[in-house]
């Protein structure tokens, strides 16, 4: 484990002097008040009181403010600007980095699925997993349904009623049956208020990198957001902490896809948190668009919709909820 990192888990729980952070450490003096000044430069303000080097009360959006008290297999790479975090982690990825989270502030070359445009100003939380797990690719789906669990699970901890339209958009408002509400005048299931685009590469039989790369709208203004798209900030009519959000996203990740004996959990998670099942759906797919009733998610992810012609599964898609009635 690196100093900065070391340093950090041990003010978790109060204040340390420099000797004993040096001797804890297994460092000199001299590496102990580097790391320190390091985390100062990078917005992390340590502060040094009577009894030794004390942790900031608010740590911040920043690699060693997320990286703060949180135990997950993963190193933070932050910035407050990227083209793209996930091109930055296929970068580190094809590389030969595993268990990186790529985190930024603000996006300027963002892509959302299908190569359309991703809207990714400063105060969202933009975060890609570089991972190398020992999968095979059709388990890839897996790792994008448990980035739509983790995202949902933040949502709600941040004290916003999330839930995931399949496979992976997350959304808030709207009513789980499809009848109108006032907060769902269209009947349609809500608005966005996160995505997921995965990318991946392998070989037949084993992912060689797989990057899911997970876009919250956080703190953004309306005015800033699409049309159909919610903010955190909005919902709750106050800034979210990012910090803590991207912390209980990485956390949540980690317990469901971290490593594979896991990964069993994934499906009864993302079934519980879904809107989508039990609801009118229209699915384009590449080969037509296939209407029904959700009824169930199967591995490693396909939609099961019972339409008048009997059961299809379809893997992939555009899935918008329908009302119940017409459409
Ligand atoms: C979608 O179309 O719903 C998926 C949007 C995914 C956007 C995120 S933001 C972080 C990561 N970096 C990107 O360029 N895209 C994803």
């Amino acid at each position: 484990m690196d100093t900065r990192r070391a340093l950090l888990d041990a003010l978790v729980d109060g204040p340390v002097s420099g000797p004993a952070l040096a001797e804890d450490l297994g460092v000199s003096r001299a590496a102990v008040w580097k790391a320190v000044e390091s985390l100062r430069e990078e917005g992390f303000a340590v502060e040094s009181a009577g009894d030794g080097y004390v942790a900031p009360e608010d740590p911040g959006y920043s690699a060693a403010g997320i990286e703060f008290g949180l135990d997950v297999p993963y190193v933070i790479e932050y910035h407050d600007r990227v083209s793209s975090t996930n091109d930055r982690a296929r970068e580190l990825a094809a590389g030969g980095a595993d268990g990186i989270a790529v985190v930024a502030d603000e996006q300027t070359g963002s892509r959302g699925r299908l190569d359309r445009e991703w809207v990714a100003p400063s105060g969202g939380v933009w975060l890609s997993f570089a991972i190398r797990p020992d999968a095979p690719p059709a388990r890839a789906p897996l790792f994008t349904l448990a980035a739509a669990v983790a995202t949902a699970d933040a949502c709600r901890e941040a004290g916003v009623d999330a839930h995931i339209k399949w496979p992976n958009d997350v959304l808030v408002g709207g009513s789980a049956s499809g009848t109108d509400t006032d907060a769902d005048p269209t009947g349609r299931g809500g608005r966005k208020v996160a995505g997921i685009l995965t990318e991946m590469e392998g070989e037949a039989d084993r992912i060689s990198w797989i990057v899911p790369g997970v876009g919250v709208n956080a703190n953004i203004d309306a005015e800033a957001l699409p049309a159909g798209a919610a903010s955190l900030q909005e919902e709750l009519g106050e800034p979210v902490d990012r910090r803590r959000f991207a912390a209980t996203l990485l956390e949540r990740f980690a317990a469901l896809a971290g490593t594979p004996d896991r990964m069993d959990r994934i499906l009864p998670a993302w079934r519980e948190r879904a809107s989508t099942l039990g609801r009118r759906v229209r699915v384009d797919t590449s080969n037509g668009a296939v209407t029904g009733t959700a009824v169930d998610v199967e591995p490693p992810g396909a939609l099961v919709i019972e339409t008048d012609e009997g059961i299809r599964r379809v893997h992939a898609g555009d899935c918008e909820h329908l009302r119940d009635t017409g459409d």
